[in-house]
């Protein structure tokens, strides 16, 4: 594996290596690298669409809001580095903040409409940091295609809007949430939880299965189905909620009736200091 911390280093070689014919995939993460980032990773290596992975480390400031986690977020570059080898990714790239936003930094990528509820709403400038990263990190890889876990439900929709809209040159590909025995969705987050808190944690996938469940024996009240997850999540204690949506997928549109398609049932819930969030695609027939 080849390690770059430099933008232009990094440019020289993947311009060279696409001359070559390769062509490239792009994993984007912010470290602290777990099972889910392990798999987009097998996913990139096993596409037969990659002839060349790149994965990229990079904890980016701009999509943390003032109270938030960004200084306290956990990093472990030397075991990630591990981790991305034996992956077999070809490339890791990791750049500095100050090579990333450089002083005078000034520009921004905004998508509207499906940043204005969920995660949007609840972190206020969050997707404008995300879509600047990675509109950013696009430029400098320009990958052939990139890999974006469907646990961030929301960042998915609002990444896949952005490259239509501004026609980049990129295929986005889904992959499916990770989790851990017991359900929980797999985070870099879950380290903050106490053992209580985690034992609680599970409530999120119960809940969300639970709504599952009842789509699929034909409940088509959105209300009602809302109304249930949140009162599941809020039975919990330790849990403080902080929304439970189900709205149409993939323009995340409040439904009143649930419709032929699929619905996403979405929650994020505090457990102590930890904010997790969850979600599951549901089939309505
Ligand atoms: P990060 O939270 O590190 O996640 C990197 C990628 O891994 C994202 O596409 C995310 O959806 C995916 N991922 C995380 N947990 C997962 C799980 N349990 N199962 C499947 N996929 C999972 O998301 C970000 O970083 C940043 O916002 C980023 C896109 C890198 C921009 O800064």
């Amino acid at each position: 594996m080849r390690t770059f911390e430099k933008i232009a280093d990094l440019r020289r070689y993947l311009a060279e290596m696409r001359a070559g014919g390769k062509r490239i995939g792009f994993v984007p993460t912010m470290g602290f690298l777990h099972k889910g980032h392990m798999a987009l990773m097998r996913a990139v290596k096993e596409d037969p669409e990659v002839d060349l992975s790149v994965v990229s480390i990079f904890v980016n400031p701009l999509q943390f809001g003032p109270q938030e986690d960004y200084r306290s977020y956990p990093r472990d570059l030397g075991r990630d580095e591990e981790l991305c080898i034996s992956a077999g990714m070809d490339v890791l790239f990791i750049p500095a903040v100050e090579e990333m936003y450089p002083e005078g930094f000034a520009t921004s990528v905004e998508v509207t409409g499906v940043t204005e509820v969920l995660c949007g709403r609840s972190r206020p400038g969050h997707f404008k940091g995300v879509a600047t990263v990675v509109t950013k990190l696009f430029n400098i890889v320009q990958p052939d295609c990139a890999y974006f876990g469907i646990k961030d439900a929301q960042q998915f929709v609002v990444i896949k809007r952005m490259v239509r809209d501004l026609n980049l040159p990129v295929k986005i590909k889904a992959h499916p949430t990770v989790r851990e025995e017991d359900g929980l969705a797999v985070s870099s987050r879950n380290v903050y939880l106490t053992k209580d808190e985690r034992r609680a944690a599970t409530v999120l996938y119960r809940s969300l299965e639970c709504t599952a469940a009842e789509i699929r024996k034909g409940e088509r009240d959105a209300l009602r189905l809302k109304r249930m997850l949140t009162e599941k999540i809020s039975a919990e204690p330790l849990a403080r909620l902080d929304y439970a949506e189900v709205l149409s997928w993939p323009d995340l549109r409040p439904v009143d009736v649930l419709r032929r398609g699929e619905v996403l049932a979405a929650v994020a819930a505090y457990f102590g200091r930890a904010r997790l969030i969850d979600n599951v695609l549901v089939e309505v027939e």
